[in-house]
């Protein structure tokens, strides 16, 4: 199968929940990155969107599509972003990219989260792909210790540096049978800002994508 176009299928159904005069939140990755240039098609429509990363403000402006901050804005109608795991609960993991943190701050402030993957990213349960974990620089040792108190296997990603100026640290073998109670977890351990469990904030429409159509969960 075509991956773009299965991601291209999902990022074009995304378009549905845009309404006039939206500000949108719009997330980071490979996935986001095809939404963004089709959100760049329909600009005129939207009154301009709020980025989870660098990268996205990047391309944002690249488009001529005004860039807003969210103290500007307050709560967002949508958020459109990706994922590296999706359950047909809307469960995720996020992070791959780095941009956890403020994709969840962006997520958390929005009242819809449509999330858009390729149909490759479901899973009947979380947990093949490593769980990132944005941690501040001076608790590396601290979080890694706690996580292997919870039998992961703490990996620091090396050479990347968040847009915060943190750590990403990669984690396996978490027992994500219930996420929400795991992320709540994670959310207990100091020096971890942010955990890249999307279960207390799940996404309210998943849409997997194929090469012909595009499969909703909600
Ligand atoms: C960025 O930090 C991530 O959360 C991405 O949303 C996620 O990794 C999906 O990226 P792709 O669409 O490139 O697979």
């Amino acid at each position: 199968m075509n991956l773009e176009l299965c991601k291209h299928k999902a990022a074009e159904a995304a378009l549905d929940y845009i309404s006039l005069g939206d500000v949108v939140g719009v997330g980071t990755g490979s996935t986001a990155n095809v939404f963004i240039d089709l959100l760049g098609r329909i600009k005129g429509r939207i009154d301009g969107a709020v980025a989870s990363s660098n990268e996205t403000k990047r391309r944002l402006r690249e488009l001529r599509i005004p860039v807003l901050e969210l103290n500007q804005t307050g709560v967002l109608p949508l958020y459109v972003d990706g994922a590296d795991e999706a359950t047909k609960h809307r469960y995720l993991i996020k992070g791959g990219g780095g941009a956890l943190t403020r994709e969840k701050i962006v997520a958390t402030a929005s009242e819809i989260f449509v999330c858009i993957v390729d149909y490759t990213k479901m899973v009947d349960v979380l947990g093949a792909f490593p769980v990132p974990i944005e941690v501040m620089p001076m608790a590396q040792s601290s979080v890694s210790r706690a996580l292997v108190g919870r039998k992961g296997w703490p990996q620091l990603r090396t050479g990347f540096t968040t847009d915060n100026g943190n750590v990403i640290v990669d984690v396996r073998n978490l027992d994500l049978v219930d996420p929400p109670a795991e992320e709540s977890h994670l959310n207990n351990i100091p020096g971890a800002v942010c955990n890249g469990i999307f279960a207390l904030r799940p996404a309210d429409v998943l849409i997997s994508g194929n090469e012909n159509h595009a499969d909703l969960y909600r």
